[in-house]
């Protein structure tokens, strides 16, 4: 996977950079999902897809702390099967929000899934979630469908969003 930092002036992020997410980063998604209100999946889980499903991938962003492990910002979860990148999770801590992260993350999953040989990304997304529709559309995401019910807790219907990646 290609990972690179986004050059910006000094903001307080210039300490940061993205990496792949592997299975020992499964223990810090469960606070930055509760915080953003994205439904957590369980460590167990995560865990296997990044160890033993090779069809899964995720990136993080991450912030040097000068500590013994570095600090989470954001991360991205997908699924690259034969011609389709499936987005499966995307999040990145409020502070952080508006910064770019999100955008680098996404990009880095769109070239992944180029690299792997999918023509198209596709996503769900709660209707009701506003800023996330608009991060999409600004990344070229045009929705495609709906499911119902498609949520729980509380429980509503998503957009099916997709765009050409090819
Ligand atoms: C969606 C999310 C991942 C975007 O991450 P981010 O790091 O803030 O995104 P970026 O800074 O790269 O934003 C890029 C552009 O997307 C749009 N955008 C992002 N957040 C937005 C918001 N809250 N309202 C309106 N537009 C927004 C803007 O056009 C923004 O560019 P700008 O800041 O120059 O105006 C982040 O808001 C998040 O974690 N949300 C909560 C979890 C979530 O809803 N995930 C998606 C579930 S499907």
């Amino acid at each position: 996977m290609r990972l690179q930092k986004k050059p910006e002036p000094d903001d307080g992020m210039s300490d940061y950079y993205l990496a792949c997410l592997t299975p020992a980063d499964a223990d810090r998604l469960k606070p930055l999902e509760e915080l953003v209100r994205l439904a957590f999946w369980g460590e167990e889980n995560y865990r296997r897809f990044l160890e033993e499903l090779p069809e899964y991938f995720g990136c993080k962003a991450v912030r040097i702390t000068g500590r013994n492990r570095d600090e989470l910002i954001g991360f991205l979860l997908a699924r690259a099967l034969y011609e389709s990148l499936e987005l499966l999770k995307l999040g990145v801590f409020p502070q952080w929000q508006r910064r770019g992260v999100g955008t680098q993350l996404i990009e880095t999953a769109f070239s992944e899934g180029l690299r792997r040989g999918c023509s198209r990304c596709f996503l769900e997304v709660r209707k009701s979630n506003e800023n996330a529709i608009q991060f999409y559309y600004g990344h070229g995401f045009r929705i495609a469908g709906t499911r119902i019910h498609y949520y729980t807790d509380p429980v509503e219907d998503a957009w099916v969003m997709e765009k050409e990646l090819a």
